[in-house]
């Protein structure tokens, strides 16, 4: 297995998008091997904070060796990362993770569904991913990347839970209303949207993998921090824990057991 170091990057771009979500793009100085789904655990200049932030990758261009990062300012850590300027540096571990199945979907349609800040990683994913592409984006007020879905999906749609933008409601409300029969369902955001769009495609038999967020520490397997609950076999109660960073962040959604 590849021993991964922490290295530094190249901010080339860290400005904001709305007054809460910032775009990063930074250089890595080398070629890059990246899977959509896998993400960065971004380090903190401020040695009061040591534990790293996982941010996933919006978009990856391999060959450049830059990756797009779109981030929410929650607390202490990504308030230090917008202060951050052009051609400052940022260390950074990754990509790490398991990432989605590009399976082989060229008459496929394919659903692809996210919430808030669980949307930026499903943008390399919908560039990436061959089939018919129909994308649900649901936001509290503010639409991000709608226009970028744009270019990669037949039908990109929103909806806001303050109805700024889209139909007035959630992801949930697009899914109900849409008539959909996909193929595939590949998600990411909060956990009850996951939640509820497991059971939407259970109730239809429609598989799906879904990227799960969970407090991370380590976040390369050691640290058994992140872990969450993965059906092993028929019965209710076959189950073991994996770690979402590492097993994770994307899992067959079949097997997710949500408490
Ligand atoms: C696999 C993965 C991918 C993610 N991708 C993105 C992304 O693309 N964009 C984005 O805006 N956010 C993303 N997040 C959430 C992001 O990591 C947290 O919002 C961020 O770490 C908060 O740090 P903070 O210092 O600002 O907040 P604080 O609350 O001060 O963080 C304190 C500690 O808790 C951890 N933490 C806090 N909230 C979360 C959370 N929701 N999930 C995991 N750890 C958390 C932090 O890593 C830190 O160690 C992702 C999380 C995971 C697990
Ligand atoms: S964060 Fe340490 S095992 Fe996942």
């Amino acid at each position: 297995m590849e021993k991964k170091n922490i290295e530094k990057a190249r901010i080339l771009k860290n400005q904001a998008l709305t007054p809460e979500i910032y775009e990063m793009v930074v250089d890595v100085g080398k070629t890059l091997d990246a899977v959509p789904g896998q993400f960065l655990n971004l380090y903190c200049k401020d040695g009061s904070r040591l534990l790293p932030r996982p941010i996933s990758i919006c978009e990856v261009d391999e060959k450049m060796g830059t990756f797009r990062l779109i981030y929410k300012v929650l607390g202490k850590g990504t308030e230090e990362f917008t202060t951050l300027k052009e051609n400052e540096k940022i260390e950074y571990l990754g990509p790490l993770g398991t990432g989605f199945t590009l399976e082989e979907s060229d008459n496929k349609e394919i659903l692809i569904i996210g919430g808030g800040v669980g949307v930026p990683p499903l943008l390399e994913l919908s560039k990436r991913l061959k089939g018919k592409k129909r994308v649900l984006l649901g936001f509290e007020k503010e639409s991000i990347l709608t226009g970028d879905f744009k270019k990669v999906a037949r039908e990109v749609t929103v909806a806001t839970t303050t109805g700024t933008e889209g139909i007035k409601g959630t992801v949930m409300d697009l899914l109900e209303e849409g008539e959909y029969v996909p193929d595939r369902i590949y998600s990411c955001g909060p956990k009850g949207m996951l939640k509820a769009v497991q059971a939407w495609a259970r109730e239809r038999n429609i598989p799906m993998e879904l990227s799960l967020e969970e407090r991370m520490a380590c976040g390369i397997g050691a640290c058994l921090v992140c872990t969450c609950k993965i059906k092993e076999g028929p019965h209710i109660e076959d189950w073991n824990y994996q770690r979402v960073c590492k097993d994770g962040p994307v899992f067959n959604g079949e097997e997710v057991v949500f408490e």
